[in-house]
């Protein structure tokens, strides 16, 4: 008896009932959303199988070269601390316009061809939908999780950017700043002084070129271990585009490089700065001490990061080739 009137009812108000469930998904997925508009199921309808694919792309080019897994990361930073997460780092120069990637604080940025092997696949399976900027930030959660680093999930719905150009990247940190000079950077995109030091985590990834770090060499102080001195003299013996690890375990995502930095071998001034500094020595100690700390700060500083001044539909598009403007 109770049945068929469950059935009339449920037929009779089909409408009402899809219009229900529907309400329901939203405001589970109102629950979800993040700052700036961006949400964590943003293509779960236009492109479900983006991370899939994402993962899919960058663990294939990771494998063939686990050093790009830092040329990821940082190209992700490069792009958000200039103009905001835009996608604005992959554009390529034109003629009348020199972009970010070509100015000097680019050298060594990697894995343009990750980004475009993800790209590609995407457009072939959802076209125009998933932004530059997104594959980008994917991109470098997928690289830190394969290096081993803590396995987070990330807001999506970036759009991208129309400008990129040489002269906005003045706005990155040069290495050779002082805590002092780091801290106001950083505190000018909102970062607190342990977000950080935890995002300067990053720096357990990847090298850093002789060019960046050969003025230190001239008058070692006693912020440099005598040993690690020698060390970086070998290593520019080279050359300016010889590269010295941060830290042991350049492709492994860990917390070595806090403890590189208590034993004064840290490779750039602004990475030793941190632990001679007393704002951000206690800092490094922790993350020193706990590697799950270190991770807990660095997923949460990355989200911070990956929100920085995203930009909206109006002010932004969905590049159909993330080297240049639609
Ligand atoms: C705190 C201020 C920072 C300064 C001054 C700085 C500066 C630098 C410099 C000079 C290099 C070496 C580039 C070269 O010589 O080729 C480098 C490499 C790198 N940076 Fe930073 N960086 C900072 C923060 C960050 C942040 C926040 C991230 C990411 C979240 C990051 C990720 C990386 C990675 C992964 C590499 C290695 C790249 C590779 O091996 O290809 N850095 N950084
Ligand atoms: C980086 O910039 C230099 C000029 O400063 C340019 O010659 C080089 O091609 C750029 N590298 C990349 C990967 O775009
Ligand atoms: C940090 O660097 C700035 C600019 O180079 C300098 O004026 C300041 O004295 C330095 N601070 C410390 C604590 O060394």
């Amino acid at each position: 008896m109770r049945s068929p009137n469950l059935v009339k009812m449920v037929s009779g108000n089909f409408v009402g009932v899809v219009l229900l469930v529907e309400i329901i998904v939203v405001m589970m997925s109102g629950c979800r959303f993040e700052a700036n508009g961006l949400s964590m199921d943003y293509y779960f309808r236009s492109c479900p199988i983006l991370d899939p694919i994402m993962k899919n792309t960058v663990f294939r080019a990771l494998q063939a070269d686990p050093t790009l897994a830092a040329g990821l990361v940082r190209m992700h930073f490069h792009d958000c601390f200039v103009e905001g997460c835009d996608g604005s780092v992959l554009i390529d120069s034109t003629n009348d316009n020199t972009a970010e990637k070509d100015s000097p604080a680019n050298l060594s940025l990697r894995g343009y061809e990750v980004i475009d092997a993800a790209k590609e696949q995407l457009e072939r399976m959802c076209p125009g939908v998933v932004s530059c900027a997104d594959i980008l930030a994917m991109a470098a959660r997928d690289a830190v999780i394969w290096a081993g680093g803590p396995m987070y999930e990330i807001p999506k719905g970036r759009k991208d950017g129309r400008r990129s150009r040489i002269e906005d990247t003045i706005n990155l940190p040069a290495p050779t700043l002082n805590a002092s000079g780091l801290i106001t950077i950083f505190g000018k995109h909102g970062f607190t002084v342990e977000e950080l030091v935890a995002l300067s985590g990053a720096h357990t990834l990847g090298v850093a070129s002789c060019v960046n770090f050969k003025k230190r060499l001239n008058d070692v102080d006693q912020n440099m271990d005598a040993d690690f001195a020698k060390t970086l003299s070998k290593t520019c013996s080279s050359g300016d585009n010889a590269q010295q690890p941060f830290d042991a375990t350049r492709n492994s995502f860990d917390n070595l490089y806090f403890n590189t930095l208590q034993r004064k071998a840290g490779v750039l001034t602004s990475d030793q700065t941190l632990f001679a500094d007393s704002r951000t020595s206690g800092v490094v100690n922790g993350f020193a001490l706990n590697q799950a700390m270190f991770f807990l700060s660095f997923q949460r500083a990355m989200l911070k990061m990956g929100a920085l001044d995203v930009k909206d539909a109006p002010n932004g598009e969905v590049r159909k080739n993330c080297h240049k403007i639609n």
